[in-house]
């Protein structure tokens, strides 16, 4: 397989002045590694890198566009410290994504920032909810009708310890392995979801054949054993980005990481021709995301 890294040795949030063949490669579902670009924390922010200051029972700390914390544990000071420090990431996530992919300007759409201060290899979890499974990701409740995910992660253990992923092959070679497997898409089983509310709007085939991806690869033991794939410690003070709902990923190890998504509309890449939509629905051979297409019962 091509290799699914792309290393760019930026080592200045402001160095980078978009290439095409960066935005190309991040649309064909590369990862844009970037090893000596770190997320700067502060030395009074140190003793926030420290597992408690997620609040029990959740998987990461967020901020909201609108400045709320969420899922923090630690004190009330501690806990605008860390609002602060999140902040300051996705300011330095926005303006890099402009600068290292100008085609998205002003079209980007702002998702949560998080923390996730968990070690990875010691957290249990249902097949579907595991990370730790190639896949790509999909949202079970809210559809998004080919909208783009995309993510920059910034790796801040404190200690050295890398962030390790498994990265596997290309959307497409995934798409035509999986799709034969994959559940057909019902109208009225999305009108259930919806109207009781388990979907926040009506799942479009898209999103139903994405969410089949996501499970068949997670739950084929011999695709996650000997599946293409290569391993990749993201080191610690680094920085990657790619489009999670098409680099195929899992993470297996590490703790403390930054993360933060931006929602490209659908067909605003820019080459539209490479997304998961347009893959999906030249291999299904029928639109996707029009509401009632594919209905057949
Ligand atoms: C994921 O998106 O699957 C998790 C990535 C990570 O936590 O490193
Ligand atoms: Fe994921």
């Amino acid at each position: 397989m091509q290799s699914p890294i792309v290393e760019l040795d930026f080592t200045d949030w402001r160095q980078a002045h978009g290439r095409p063949e960066w935005t190309a490669a991040v649309e064909s579902g590369q990862v844009l590694y970037f090893p000596r670009l770190g997320f700067e924390v502060l030395p009074d922010e140190k003793p926030l890198l420290r597992e408690e200051m997620l609040a029990p029972e959740s998987r990461n700390v967020s901020l909201g566009a609108d400045g709320v914390l969420k899922g923090a544990g630690g004190t009330a000071a501690e806990q605008r410290q860390l609002a602060a420090m999140i902040g300051r990431f996705r300011q330095q996530a926005q303006q890099f994504v402009d600068a290292l992919l100008p085609e998205y300007r002003g079209q980007l759409r702002v998702a949560p920032t998080s923390f996730r201060p968990r070690q990875v290899e010691t957290r249990a979890q249902s097949v579907r909810a595991d990370d730790q499974r190639l896949h790509v990701d999909a949202f079970p409740s809210r559809p998004n009708y080919g909208e783009r995910i995309l993510r920059v992660f910034a790796n801040v253990n404190p200690a050295g310890v890398p962030r390790v992923w498994r990265v596997g092959d290309a959307f497409e070679a995934v798409a035509r392995q999986f799709l034969p497997r994959a559940k057909p898409y019902r109208l009225w089983q999305a009108q259930v979801l919806n109207a009781l509310h388990v979907t926040k709007s009506l799942r479009s085939e898209y999103d139903h054949l994405m969410l089949q991806l996501h499970d068949l690869m997670k739950f084929d033991e011999v695709y996650q054993k000997s599946g293409t794939q290569v391993s990749v410690p993201f080191a610690a003070g680094s920085v990657w980005v790619c489009y999670s709902d098409q680099a195929t990923h899992a993470v297996m190890s590490g703790q403390y990481m930054m993360e933060q998504t931006l929602y490209l509309p659908p067909g605003r890449e820019a080459n539209p021709q490479a997304s998961p939509l347009a893959i999906l629905t030249r291999l299904v051979g029928r639109p996707l995301i029009g509401v009632g297409a594919g209905t057949a019962c």
